[in-house]
């Protein structure tokens, strides 16, 4: 029989601190981590490249089931991403690939066409999986769920914080009306919504440092894995 590999689930919205806690907890535990937003980003700019408004979902769940994605590193530690070869890195974080990402995820064919492969992630000795339905769909099992918040407002004000220091000027108030558009439209799409799994320990970062959040999670993770 092969052992059960643990799983820890960190889900929630755009601007709650995830990305950033589940990259801790993984370097901390010495375990492998999912990025799933990243996949749909990857298969929004793969889209795009084959013609992103003409194509049918059908059309979407290909360029979903054909990803040619390859994970690296920079010598700086600095994660790297290349689709088809090219390195997208700072292209798939860009606001428009992830209001392309919520897009084609609402659609069902692109969401099954992807689950495989995120379950391929769980590799020994254990994955910390970050995105919207980690717990409720991907891994339903996961030892530990995780569902990470944040009020709109300070969401927004920490994506803003962000672009700015990488030179880029966006209005606050276009930020916000971004980040609830793509609230509403997670929360609201038929498939794997955002909801907190039902056996998922909700955390409110809105005014909890990300190191507070990063020991809270793993003193949950010392309680129930050991
Ligand atoms: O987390 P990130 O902002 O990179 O995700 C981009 C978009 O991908 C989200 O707004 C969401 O629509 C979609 N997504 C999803 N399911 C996941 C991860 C991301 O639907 N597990």
């Amino acid at each position: 029989m092969t052992a059960r590999i643990p799983v820890l689930t960190i889900d929630g919205p755009s601007g709650s601190g995830k990305g950033t806690v589940a990259r801790r907890v993984a370097e901390r535990l010495g375990w492998h981590l999912l990025d799933s937003g990243a996949l749909y980003r990857l298969v929004a700019l793969a889209s795009r490249a084959t013609g992103l408004e003409s194509m049918d979902e059908a059309g979407h769940a290909v360029c979903a089931a054909t990803l040619d994605v390859r994970f690296s590193s920079r010598p700086d530690g600095e994660e790297q991403i290349w689709l088809a070869g090219q390195d997208v890195t700072a292209a798939i974080r860009t606001e428009r690939a992830g209001d392309d990402a919520s897009r084609v995820a609402v659609m069902p064919a692109v969401r099954s066409a992807l689950l495989e492969r995120q379950r391929a992630f769980a590799q020994s000795p254990g994955l910390v999986a970050d995105g919207r339905d980690m717990g409720t769909v991907i891994f339903p099992e996961a030892e530990v769920k995780i569902f990470l918040t944040a009020t709109p407002e300070e969401r927004a004000r920490r994506r803003h914080k962000q672009l700015k220091d990488k030179g880029l000027d966006v209005s606050l108030a276009a930020l916000s009306r971004e980040i609830a558009e793509r609230d509403r439209r997670d929360s609201s799409r038929a498939v794997a919504p955002l909801v907190p799994a039902s056996d998922a320990l909700i955390l409110d970062s809105t005014v909890m440092p990300i190191e507070e959040v990063v020991d809270q999670v793993l003193s949950v993770m010392r309680q129930r894995v050991g």
